[in-house]
């Protein structure tokens, strides 16, 4: 594609991406993503905002065959998908400074082995004159990485913000449509921003004292109306959880997934949301989406070779990873003749700070007692449920 223009003096270039399903190896990405990058044309410089994937220099490389110079190359952050092509770049415009934070700095030179001399390391607040424009630097550190910063363009009223605010979403459109990118900019938050929740709410905080009229991220489209991501993110980041019962459960020969079911027959009949997630066959990212609202988390698994089913592993794992608001967790499960099945999975959440209830586990096939246990577990997750958001909330 070639550049399209956000203002008359900043174009979006970069790189859509339409067929990537994982990203960093770890994290599906359903719709796809993008790589952006931005020219900011001043009247005496321009400054090139990020780079692309290494996968697609060459599309980077294209889109600049006709920008004769560039003075600064801004760094926002070290991860490959933005930092990847800086070689390329600094080949052809070897001039160029590359605009980051210090500690961007060392990281660069740790990843892409670039030369000290290329850097011009700027702190937070400092300015950047491009003629007349300007560039302002603001530290905005773990989203993703601790040296994450955003750049401000004071005359556009215009923000950079590199992966926060971003969406795993490979699109044309230039501009967000907002029932579009709003499911994949709440599962990219998920995936990447929830185990910073404290950090990305001073963030925020921070961007109050700016006027912004848009936010350029380097994934998905750009926000010209910034208001809803800026919304959307104090929701996720700063609001109660909703009245919602996340079940993820694994079953081999049905004895969870019965105890599951009489469960989610519990949860609402006592008013409680509930989704219900197969971890045999489910996108890891749905579940994490989920968990942004989640109050209850309940895993279910049955028992094997003397602990948790792997999948049932791998959830417990990512909910002790992600520190989604939860305020409550239980472990349901089978098992034949023993184990240490809710031992070892509440050994892997322990940065999950939620009230766990008393476990449910049957032997075999569920008993009129384990029903029974499990309407009492339906009835306690109902009852603070009904605390949080009224009875029968
Ligand atoms: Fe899009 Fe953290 O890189």
């Amino acid at each position: 594609m070639k550049a399209r223009r956000i203002t008359d003096r900043v174009s979006l270039i970069g790189a859509v991406d339409w067929d990537r399903r994982l990203f960093d190896a770890l994290i599906p990405i359903p719709d796809g993503t993008s790589y952006n990058a931005y020219l900011v044309s001043g009247s005496d410089r321009t400054a090139l905002i990020d780079t692309v994937d290494p996968a697609f220099t060459e599309v980077l490389m294209a889109q600049l065959a006709d920008v004769p110079k560039v003075d600064y190359v801004v760094a926002q952050h070290a991860e490959q998908d933005h930092s990847g092509s800086l070689g390329a770049v600094l080949e052809r415009y070897p001039k160029a400074k590359i605009v980051c934070s210090e500690r961007c700095k060392g990281m660069l030179i740790d990843l892409l082995h670039l030369p000290d001399g290329s850097f011009s390391p700027v702190a937070d607040g400092d300015s950047l004159s491009l003629g007349d424009l300007t560039l302002k630097f603001l530290y905005t550190p773990w989203v993703h990485w601790p040296e994450t910063m955003s750049t401000y363009v004071q005359q556009e009223k215009l923000l950079f913000s590199c992966d926060f605010f971003g969406s795993h979403l490979a699109t044309t459109d230039l501009f967000a449509e907002e029932r579009r990118v709003y499911e994949p900019a709440k599962r990219y938050f998920a995936e990447i921003m929830m185990p910073f929740r404290g950090m990305i709410q001073k963030n925020l905080d921070k961007l109050d004292g700016y006027k912004i009229r848009f936010i350029a991220p380097s994934h998905g489209p750009v926000y010209d109306k910034p208001a809803f991501i800026i919304d959307a993110y104090r929701d996720w980041v700063e609001a109660e959880p909703k009245n919602l019962a996340v079940i993820a459960y694994v079953s081999m020969h049905d004895s969870t997934r019965h105890l599951v079911d009489r469960l989610i027959d519990g949860l609402v009949a006592g008013g409680v949301g509930v989704e219900r997630f197969d971890l045999t066959t489910i996108d890891l990212g749905k579940l994490a989406t989920a968990l942004v609202d989640a109050t209850t988390v309940v895993i279910g698994t049955p028992t094997v070779l003397g602990g948790p089913h792997p999948a049932a592993a791998t959830a417990a794992f990512l909910a002790n990873a992600l520190k989604p608001k939860m305020k409550y967790a239980a472990i349901v499960g089978s098992y034949g003749w023993g184990g240490k099945t809710v031992d070892q999975l509440a050994g892997l959440m322990p940065n999950v700070k939620a009230e766990f209830f008393e476990p449910v586990m049957c032997k075999g096939l569920p008993r009129a007692e384990d029903y029974a246990a499990l309407d009492r577990l339906a009835e306690g997750i109902a009852a603070k449920h009904g605390e949080l958001f009224g009875a029968r909330a």
